[in-house]
């Protein structure tokens, strides 16, 4: 039997910084994965970091090579009706911007220095159960390399995404989930070729929404809205440039660059929320505790938030005694998930076209992105949004 202050269920970005922070505070932590190294590190996800995401990744040690291969990003570009509309972020929100620089890289970089300091990040590391949520020991069964464990704890904190077990947790009285699912998904695709943009491109079009964005200088990043149930296999490479070049089409002559594509897959588009996010000693981070449709590239950016707000409530109480931060986790992380997934459904229905979609809403939707290019109010609402605020700023 292992104990620790602090068991980390999930070894994924909310996971690997929390633990990060925790060490520089100096509380102690376990990380159980179920997964192993390589695959964590090689899963594809988001890529566009918030100010106070790169600043969350600084503070845990993980800046030097984002400082050095990420790249600032001061804007997005709106895409509608066959023109094209830029979103100058520092200009609408009193000088922030975005940061592009992939999660895989974010986790490599977190992995590497969690192992590097002997801190305990176990991978294939399945936790099954959480027990004793409200007594002051809660545990958490795990297998590793074949036996059944038993990791004493603290605290327990749910890092483990959408389908982890931490969640269970919370008895059926308290839980409430709150889910939309919509009804297309993305392809998303990795291409060895330079972005032919500078800045992300959101694409409204009769056709379909389509994303332009990038993992590197050399590497494109693209998505096509599909219907759900779309096989990749359907899609050959010509088949989804043709079908991005029809949905980024501009009323002059635009070029997008086409390359080999090296990575397929489709992606489902969802919102959930659990609420509250923690019961007893057992809290829920990250993914395991909200899901938001990519669009807003929100993701990413919430996990971090709630993991700083919880490092420095464990930080609190280590340090004064007061439990007053950790009270308030839960109130203090749902007001920032509720804007982001508002602001995610937001931009989703916005950009997309429903299956069923009537020529009337498909207006509407027009004039709401005419509105963003004309209205300087109606623009710095979406840029504040999509830059997001400093974290403490919305507790
Ligand atoms: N035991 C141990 N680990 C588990 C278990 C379990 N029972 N269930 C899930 N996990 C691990 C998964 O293998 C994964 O590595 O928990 C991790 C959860 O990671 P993510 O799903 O990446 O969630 P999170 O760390 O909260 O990061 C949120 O990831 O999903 C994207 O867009 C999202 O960018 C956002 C970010
Ligand atoms: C990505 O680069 O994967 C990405 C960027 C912006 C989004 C969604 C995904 O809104």
């Amino acid at each position: 039997m292992r104990h620790t202050t602090v068991g980390i269920i999930g070894g994924g970005p909310s996971g690997l910084l929390l633990a990060r922070l925790l060490h520089r505070a100096g509380i102690d932590s376990v990380v159980l994965e179920s997964r192993d190294r390589t695959y964590v590190e090689q899963r594809q996800r988001a890529g566009i970091l918030e100010q106070a995401t790169v600043d969350a990744l600084r503070a845990a040690g993980a800046g030097e090579r984002l400082d050095r291969e990420g790249l600032v990003h001061h804007g997005i570009e709106l895409r509608f009706d066959g023109r094209a509309h830029r979103i100058d972020f520092p200009a609408l929100t009193g000088g922030r911007s975005v940061m592009v620089y992939a999660q895989t890289e974010v986790v490599k970089d977190l992995i590497a220095l969690q192992l590097g300091e002997g801190g305990p990040l176990l991978f294939e590391a399945q936790a099954h159960a959480v027990e004793g949520a409200d007594t002051d020991r809660p545990r958490v069964h795990y297998t590793h390399q074949g036996r059944e464990q038993t990791l004493t704890c603290e605290y327990v904190v749910g890092c483990d995404g959408f389908h982890g077990v931490a969640k269970d947790a919370l008895p059926e009285g308290v839980r409430r989930s709150y889910e939309r699912s919509y009804p297309y998904s993305w392809l998303g695709v990795l291409a060895d070729v330079a972005p032919s943009y500078d800045e992300l491109i959101y694409a409204h079009s009769p056709r379909g929404f389509a994303l332009g964005s990038l993992r590197s200088p050399s590497v494109s990043r693209l998505y096509l809205q599909v219907p759900i149930g779309t096989d990749p296999a359907d899609w050959p490479d010509e088949r989804i440039w043709d079908e991005l070049d029809a949905r980024f089409a501009l009323g002059t002559p635009w070029t997008l660059r086409r390359g080999p594509i090296t990575a397929k897959s489709v992606l489902p588009l969802r919102s959930h929320v659990t609420e509250p996010m923690r019961y007893g000693r057992v809290f829920l981070a990250g993914d395991a505790a909200h899901i938001v449709p990519p669009t807003g590239a929100k993701g990413l950016n919430l996990a971090a938030a709630d993991v700083v707000v919880l490092a420095r409530a464990f930080a609190q109480l280590k340090d004064s005694g007061s439990a007053e931060l950790l009270d308030a986790y839960s109130a203090t992380c749902l007001r920032r998930v509720w804007r982001a997934e508002h602001f995610s459904y937001f931009m989703t229905s916005t950009l997309h076209t429903d299956p069923g979609q009537s020529p009337f809403e498909t207006r509407l939707q027009l004039s709401q992105l005419e509105r963003i290019a004309s209205s300087g109010h109606a623009a710095a609402e979406l840029a504040e949004n999509y830059a997001g605020l400093p974290i403490g700023s919305d507790a």
